[in-house]
C-alpha cells in the first residue's frame, strides 16, 4: 500500500511468464542510445522489421514520435530529458510485462537515466545498444538541419553541441556504424537476440 496516496497494488491473474509462453519469445527492452542523427531510429526500424518477418511481437518507441504525444509537454532541459526517459522506461516496462520485445530509440544522453530505466526491469530484460556514430559524422549528415541551428544558437541545449552526451561504458551491444550498412547493424542486434535466447533462429512464425 502506498501510504501517502492510499493506492493498493492489484494482482493480475495472467502473469508475464504465461504471456512469454504464449508468444514464444523472451520479452525485453532493446534500448538504443546515441547522438541525434546517429542512426538509432533507422537501425531500430530495421531490427523491428527483421523481428516482424520472424513473427515476433514488437513495439518501437521512437524519441521524436513519443514527443508528439505522451511527452509533448517536455522540452530539452536537463529536467525534461530526465522525465522523458523516466516515462519511456515506465512505458517500456509495461510493454515488457505484456510480453513484447520493445525497441526504444532516444538519445538518452545521461548515464543515470539509462540506469534508472534498466533498474525497472530484470537484468537480462534490458539490452543497451550503443549506436556509436562520431559527432562529426552526425553533424555532417544533419538530416533535420538541427546541428546547424544548434551551432547558430537558435536551438539551445543541443546534445553534443551545448548539452553533454555520456557514452555507455559497457553496453550489451556496441555498434560502430562507420563503414557498416543499416542492414549489417541490424543483423548484429538480431544475432545478439538469437545468441542469448530472446528469439529462436529462423524466419518463421512458429513459436
Ligand atoms: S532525449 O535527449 O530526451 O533522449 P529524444 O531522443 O527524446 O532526446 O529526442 C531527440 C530528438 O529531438 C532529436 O533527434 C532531434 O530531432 C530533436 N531535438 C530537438 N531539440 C533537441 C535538442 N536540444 N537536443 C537534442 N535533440 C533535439
Amino acid at each position: 500500500m502506498d501510504q501517502d496516496n492510499n493506492i493498493v497494488w492489484h494482482n493480475q491473474t495472467i502473469t508475464k511468464d504465461e504471456r512469454t509462453v504464449l508468444l514464444g519469445q523472451k520479452p525485453c527492452i532493446i534500448w538504443f542510445t546515441g547522438f541525434s542523427g546517429s542512426g538509432k531510429s533507422t537501425i531500430a526500424n530495421a531490427v523491428e522489421l527483421e523481428l516482424f518477418k520472424r513473427g515476433r511481437k514488437t513495439y518501437l518507441l521512437d524519441g521524436d514520435n513519443v514527443r508528439y504525444g505522451l511527452n509533448k509537454d517536455l522540452g530539452f532541459s536537463e529536467n525534461d530529458r530526465v522525465e522523458n526517459i523516466r516515462r519511456v522506461g515506465e512505458v517500456a516496462k509495461l510493454f515488457v510485462d505484456s510480453g513484447l520485445i520493445v525497441l526504444t530509440a532516444f538519445i538518452s544522453p545521461f548515464k543515470s537515466d539509462r540506469q534508472i530505466a534498466r533498474n525497472l526491469v530484470k537484468d537480462d530484460e534490458f539490452i543497451e545498444v550503443f549506436i556509436d556514430t562520431p559527432l562529426e559524422i552526425c553533424e555532417q549528415r544533419d538530416p533535420k538541419g538541427l546541428y546547424k541551428k544548434a551551432r547558430e544558437g537558435v536551438i539551445k541545449n543541443f546534445t553534443g553541441i551545448s548539452s553533454p552526451y555520456e557514452a555507455p561504458q559497457a553496453p550489451q551491444v556496441h555498434i560502430k556504424t562507420d563503414g557498416c550498412s543499416v542492414q549489417e547493424c541490424a543483423n548484429i542486434v538480431v544475432k545478439y537476440l538469437i545468441d542469448f535466447g530472446y528469439i529462436k533462429e529462423g524466419a518463421n512464425n512458429e513459436n
